[in-house]
């Protein structure tokens, strides 16, 4: 498959910082978001022109549309889509409050979606 242009969801660290790197090191265009905009910023700095960063919260989708509608005005079709941004508590879970439960679904859940 011929594709170029990738867009990484939790980009700022962990395996989606580790992954913006290593894409971006095989000559992809690589798309970072996250909320860490220093972080999405020290990535595209370091990378050459290779990462593109994309500060934004996958819980708004009017950042989401507007990064897409960038991306693909900018540098054509996004190719591949990798939704790993995602947080996950390490309580018990019958300690979790609702609102707790509430953030890791609107993160992990509908930020995906
Ligand atoms: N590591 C594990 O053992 C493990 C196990 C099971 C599943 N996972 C899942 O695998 C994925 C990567 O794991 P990891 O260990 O690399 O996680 P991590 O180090 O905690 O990184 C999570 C990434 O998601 C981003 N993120 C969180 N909330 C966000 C939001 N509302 N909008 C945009 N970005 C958001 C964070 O960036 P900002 O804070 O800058 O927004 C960060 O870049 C996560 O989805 C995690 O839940 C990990």
């Amino acid at each position: 498959m011929d594709w170029q242009n990738v867009v990484v969801t939790g980009a700022s660290r962990g395996v989606g910082e580790v992954l913006v790197r290593r894409l971006a090191a095989q000559g992809k265009k690589v798309f970072a978001f996250a909320r860490s905009e220093d972080k999405l910023r020290a990535l595209e700095k370091q990378s050459g022109g290779a990462i593109v960063a994309l500060p934004l919260d996958v819980r708004s989708p009017s950042q989401i549309a507007a990064a897409y509608e960038r991306i693909e005005r900018e540098f054509g079709p996004i190719d591949v889509l990798v939704n790993n941004a995602g947080v996950f508590q390490t309580h018990d879970f019958w300690t979790q409050d609702l609102e707790v439960i509430d953030r890791i679904i609107d993160i992990n859940l509908k930020g995906a979606l």
